[in-house]
């Protein structure tokens, strides 16, 4: 089932590939090299061929089951996840930017209550018990944000994911809970973009920090750009039963680079089986560092059974992966605790421009217990209050918020 070492030999793929040494960083990029992987996994197996044999972790079960236990494949239609607002609806909206202008308030305090949706609301509750207890994800297409003021298109997007999850979490040092997804390179210091999202690259597999996942699209790029998303539970299924060493690697404690944060590091595990539900919460560039921020040398390094665990997820992802057609004005909500996403690198041009909000959500009456190790991350992301929340309408590169790992 796996390349030896014999074989890569052969087809020359193994040479100037060798295996860290004890407390040595090993050669890993924030982008994923399938060669390196495979050479990886032939000198690892052959180093300690019981590996495969491992017991998973306690109380990790062999296999998971459930609607958002699936592989991109099987998705055949975006029908079976696009939701198209009727006018009807649309006009609801509308009716509701106006509503919560009227009322004067700073943004913060739009929740329910405050941007009524009559009809659409139970809608939208059901589709965040599909994001829950579903698939895992949906598309709501499309907000008309050419004929809206930055202002509106703001109080729409917030309002509207208000009734999905009414809790926004904290995406930055200064209380911003919206966040601009856009290549800065062009008017940001390159010295402050720590991050792919906000360049042109390809961004790998990874979840975000918190619940759920809201983005608007504002515009979309000339070429490329395309959002992927992957079933964490499906990838789990794959590695307990090809390689059970690597799930009891991604549920012991990781070395995460605060990048400048204090203290330098945490320590936590990637992967939890928490009252029933498979949570992955990572992000590659925390252990391989990208572009300015790079991997601090002076935290313990990551260890080879890691770097081989991370990118098998990448590739466990990126096999069962389902592209999500992203059209301007689309809205996309993912689970981010069940599912991974990535993008592909992409190209602006005069006309087009990708650009990106995003809304980290919750929902407390649906949500996920969450494991011990991440409380102390969402209580950081989930206890603003609504004078507190900052709604920058113009991108901005994210401060540091306080420690908070993503
Ligand atoms: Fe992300």
């Amino acid at each position: 089932m796996y390349d030896t070492v014999s074989t890569l030999r052969e087809n020359n793929l193994i040479s100037g590939f060798n295996l860290a040494g004890p407390g040595e960083q090993p050669d890993i990029e924030y982008h994923p090299d399938a060669t390196k992987y495979h050479a990886r996994t032939a000198l690892r197996l052959q180093q300690d061929p019981e590996l495969v044999n491992t017991p998973l972790p306690s109380g990790f079960p062999s296999k998971v089951e459930g609607p958002i236990v699936w592989e991109g494949k099987q998705w055949t239609d975006e029908k079976q996840w696009v939701y198209e607002l009727s006018e009807v609806e649309l006009k609801e909206i509308d009716n509701a930017v106006k509503h919560f202008q009227g009322l004067n308030l700073p943004l913060g305090h739009i929740n329910p209550t405050t941007f009524p949706l009559p009809t659409l609301s139970p809608t939208l509750h059901a589709l965040s018990k599909e994001l829950y207890s579903g698939r895992g994800f949906f598309v709501l297409r499309t907000l008309p944000v050419d004929t809206y003021s930055k202002l509106q298109t703001a109080i729409s997007f917030a309002g509207i994911s208000s009734h999905v999850g009414p809790l926004r979490g904290r995406q930055s040092g200064d209380n911003a809970v919206f966040a601009h997804i856009k290549d800065l390179r062009a008017t940001h210091n390159l010295k402050e973009i720590g991050n792919a999202a906000y360049t042109t690259d390809a961004q790998v597999f990874h979840t975000d920090a918190g619940d759920l996942i809201a983005l608007l699209a504002l515009e979309v790029a000339a070429e490329g750009g395309t959002s992927r998303i992957s079933s964490s539970w499906r990838i789990y299924n794959d590695i307990a039963e090809n390689r059970p060493d690597l799930i009891a690697t991604l549920a012991d404690k990781w070395v995460l680079d605060s990048f400048g944060g204090d203290p330098p590091y945490s320590q936590r595990p990637l992967l939890f089986h928490e009252d029933g539900n498979i949570i992955l919460q990572y992000s590659r560039r925390h252990f391989t560092g990208y572009l300015s921020q790079k991997r601090n040398p002076e935290i313990p390094a990551i260890t080879e059974a890691q770097a081989e665990a991370l990118d098998a997820i990448h590739y466990t992802a990126e096999k069962h992966s389902l592209a999500l057609n992203f059209q301007k004005g689309d809205m996309q909500f993912i689970n981010s605790l069940g599912l991974v996403h990535a993008r592909d690198a992409f190209r602006d041009d005069e006309n087009k421009t990708r650009h990106l909000i995003r809304l980290w959500l919750r929902n407390e009456d649906l949500a996920w217990k969450t494991p011990a190790a991440l409380q102390h991350i969402w209580d950081k992301l989930y206890k603003l209050k609504p004078d507190e929340q900052n709604f920058p309408l113009e991108p901005e590169i994210r401060k540091k918020a306080g420690g908070v790992a993503k």
